[in-house]
């Protein structure tokens, strides 16, 4: 099966390099000639566990080349739509432009039937402009359009492909769903079901199923900010919730609020969506309001920590990305925090594992950026931990004693026990956690090397 993948970005270089390894023969067009260039020296322009390797022993194997030539299309049996769908400026709109852009390049190249798929997230209805776009530009050849959306989560996305819960095929045309369904064989086997419905139907099932994630996100933070009220637990109240088999317990972990390119992004599109069909999503709409409210009262919580001020007071972020295990600070909750808190006067040092090449662009020029989460502990009032990276689990009394000059630990993510922490003298803060009485006593600040020659 030859299949031909528009877009070198995340979706399109992990779903190239997964087709490729489970038989098809992949070619990835990427135009932007900085990504292109490094691609074709071996260099991912993302970073994804485990894709580096998928696309080396699948281009040694002759089943994946990039190119930057649009006439990679021709003779494709499938050409896939994964270029960007950002977010139109103001409005909240998907911007379609560059998937109508691909779709305008792609049709004079066409040199037989083709079945053309969208796997970028598309508002309901795209799959119906482009298949009339196809006819109208290319009446000479038999074009099936298709919707397949992905339903990939970053630092997990070779796995949720090659064993996905569902495969979702969108389309009217018979070509198309028996192409699509030769192609994903080897996953029908091992995978969850493959389901075949309308164009339309799959379109909305990539928006539905983000936004109830991201719905159900901001109700668990929601009962977080209800057990802080009521001194309740909601460590507890998860447990409780997600042994109902009709509930789950995945994607109840209360936080600063969610981030990445993908709920804040497919949220805001299914709010206008829903408003330009006359059937107002009002849920989506709150958890949209819900969540933006949230990342920016996180960094309230650390003012309120100081009494209402936190000037001159050295705060140490400990989490840049929008969740562990990528490099990806887009929408992230710490962005929001540091800008508040910099605005207000404290002096913030951050560090993160991968995130801090690219949170650097973000961060006002004012913030330390550190290379260990020790260097950025140095002197610190009060520790913020952001993202749930492993290495933060790890952190020690020991190390934040030997760092911190205060005793402030606000756990964003309920990753540290609480009442060891307490007992060890720190004035720890989680979210939904019974607060403690402890107000830790501060000791005065001393350099490092004063320290050290106790
Ligand atoms: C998401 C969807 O999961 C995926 O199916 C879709 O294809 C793309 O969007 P992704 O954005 O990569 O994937 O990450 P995900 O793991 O879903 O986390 C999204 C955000 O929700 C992160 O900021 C994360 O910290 C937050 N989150 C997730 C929580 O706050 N609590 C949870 O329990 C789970």
């Amino acid at each position: 099966m030859r299949v031909t993948m528009i877009g070198g970005g995340y979706v399109g270089l992990v779903s190239g390099a997964c087709f490729a390894s489970i038989g098809a023969d992949v070619t990835i067009v990427e135009t932007d000639p900085a990504r292109i260039g490094a691609l074709r020296k071996g260099m991912l322009p993302i970073y994804e566990a485990g894709l580096d390797d998928l696309v080396a022993e699948n281009l040694a194997a002759g089943r994946l080349r990039f190119t930057d030539s649009i006439q990679a299309v021709a003779g494709a049996n499938i050409v896939f739509l994964a270029v960007g769908t950002p977010a139109s400026r103001g409005d909240g709109h998907a911007d379609l432009s560059y998937l109508f852009d691909a779709a305008e390049q792609v049709a004079p190249c066409l040199t037989g039937p083709t079945v053309l798929v969208t796997k970028s997230t598309v508002p309901v209805g795209t799959g119906r402009r482009l298949g009339a776009l196809m006819a109208e530009r290319r009446p000479d050849l038999c074009i099936c359009v298709a919707a397949n959306p992905e339903f990939l989560r970053e630092g997990n996305a070779i796995e949720d492909f090659l064993h996905p819960d569902r495969i979702i095929i969108g389309t009217s045309s018979e070509a198309a769903r028996s192409a699509l369904a030769a192609l994903y064989e080897p996953l029908t086997h091992t995978g969850g079901p493959l389901i075949n419905t309308q164009v339309e139907t799959a379109e909305l099932i990539k928006y539905a199923a983000n936004a109830f994630l991201a719905l159900k996100i901001s109700f668990i933070n929601e009962i977080a900010d209800l057990c802080e009220k009521l001194d309740a637990n909601v460590d507890d109240t998860v447990i409780g919730l997600g042994l109902d088999r009709r509930i789950g317990p995945r994607f109840l972990q209360p936080g600063p609020g969610f981030g990445g390119s993908c709920f804040p992004k497919d949220t805001q599109a299914l709010v206008r969506i829903a408003q330009d069909a006359g059937a107002p999503a009002r849920l989506v709409e709150t958890v949209v309001a819900v969540n933006d409210a949230r990342k920016a009262a996180m960094a309230g919580r650390v003012i309120t920590a100081f009494g209402g001020s936190v000037r001159g007071r050295r705060i140490t972020i400990l989490g840049l990305t929008f969740k562990p295990g990528t490099d990806d600070v887009r929408e992230s909750p710490a962005i929001t925090i540091i800008h508040r808190l910099v605005e207000e006067g404290a002096i913030v040092s951050a560090y993160d594992p991968m995130g801090i090449n690219h949170a650097r662009f973000q961060l006002p020029s004012r913030t330390r950026l550190c290379e260990s989460a020790g260097a950025a502990l140095e002197g610190a009032d009060a520790v913020v931990i952001v993202t749930e990276w492993t290495e933060f689990r790890a952190l020690s009394i020991a190390e934040l004693r030997a760092n911190m000059r205060g005793r402030l630990i606000i756990d964003l993510r309920n990753i540290l026990d609480a009442e060891t922490f307490r007992a060890a003298g720190f004035n720890y803060r989680g979210i939904g956690r019974p607060s403690s009485v402890c107000e830790a006593q501060e000791e005065p600040y001393m350099p490092l090397r004063a320290r050290a020659a106790q």
